[in-house]
């Protein structure tokens, strides 16, 4: 429950996370409620884990729906804002964070898992960005006091910078989402949207479970990060939070990297 001297730098705000319903945008999205936002979860197939993130959020003291929808698809994109709206009117936060991985060397990388791929991270987070932008753009001043007019957080990776064998379809999808953000931002900026990006390295979430589960496989991958930890969903959230209130008010077109440190070349450390 919200304490009455607790700090809440995005009360009054109402947010939109895809892809909610577990690993960073659950971490996020239950970020953004304790943060005093009202939340959209949207979801594609975790209905549970979707209503665990509302049921967080709400115990948090904020307001929460969820809302199925594949966000690679102009129609169900359509229907996340418009019931965002019905239900907390106007929009200040896209948090643009649905992604998948389907890996395959390249030589057996079917069409379809390229596609799939492609469709969610990239087609996914520019018709995101779109119906944001549209929404902002609409809504005039916004109701509260902050001069932005809106603020959208694209969700990227550290492999929008590392090359990463068995995975071109995601990391060409990350290094696509680099520029799209930086366009959109250079685009938006006199209309006070701001439009940045986290990049997460290695963060514990079913979608590496691969890497972290087996002791072996976790050993190798905690050589790669030099902080020495791999990352929790809350290590996002509460930089996603801080990117979304005022206190970043003058940052656009900025992508930071939350990754314990994954993106220094580690292993040049005793060259
Ligand atoms: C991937 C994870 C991986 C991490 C660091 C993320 O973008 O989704 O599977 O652990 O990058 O390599």
């Amino acid at each position: 429950m919200n304490k009455t001297n607790q700090h809440l730098p995005l009360k009054g705000q109402t947010s939109i996370v895809t892809g909610g319903s577990s690993g960073i945008g659950q971490g996020i999205a239950i970020a953004l409620g304790q943060a005093g936002s009202n939340v959209c979860v949207n979801y594609h197939g975790d209905e549970d884990g979707a209503k665990k993130t509302k049921e967080i959020i709400e115990d948090a003291g904020a307001k929460c729906i969820i809302v199925k929808g594949d966000v690679g698809k102009p129609k169900d994109i359509a229907t996340i804002f418009e019931k965002t709206n019905e239900a907390f009117g106007d929009l200040h936060i896209l948090i643009n964070n649905a992604g998948i991985q389907q890996d395959n060397p390249l030589v057996d990388m079917t069409y379809k898992e390229w596609d799939k791929v492609i469709q969610t991270n990239l087609y996914g987070a520019f018709l995101s960005a779109q119906a944001a932008a549209k929404t902002f753009l609409s809504q005039g001043n916004t109701s509260n006091n902050e001069k932005c007019k809106g603020k959208i957080i694209f969700i990227s990776s550290v492999h929008d910078l590392i090359p990463w064998g068995g995975r071109v379809n995601y990391a060409a999808s990350k290094g696509g989402l680099k520029t799209l953000m930086k366009s959109i931002a250079q685009e938006l900026a006199p209309n006070k949207i701001r439009v940045n990006s986290i990049s997460p390295g290695a963060i514990q979430t079913p979608i590496n479970e691969d890497q972290w589960k087996d002791e072996k496989n976790r050993k190798a991958l905690l050589e790669k990060i030099p902080y020495g930890r791999i990352g929790k969903p809350e290590d996002i959230g509460k930089v996603a939070v801080w990117l979304a209130s005022e206190e970043s008010d003058y940052i656009t077109g900025t992508t930071l990297y939350v990754d314990g440190g994954m993106t220094l070349y580690p292993s040049f450390a005793d060259d």
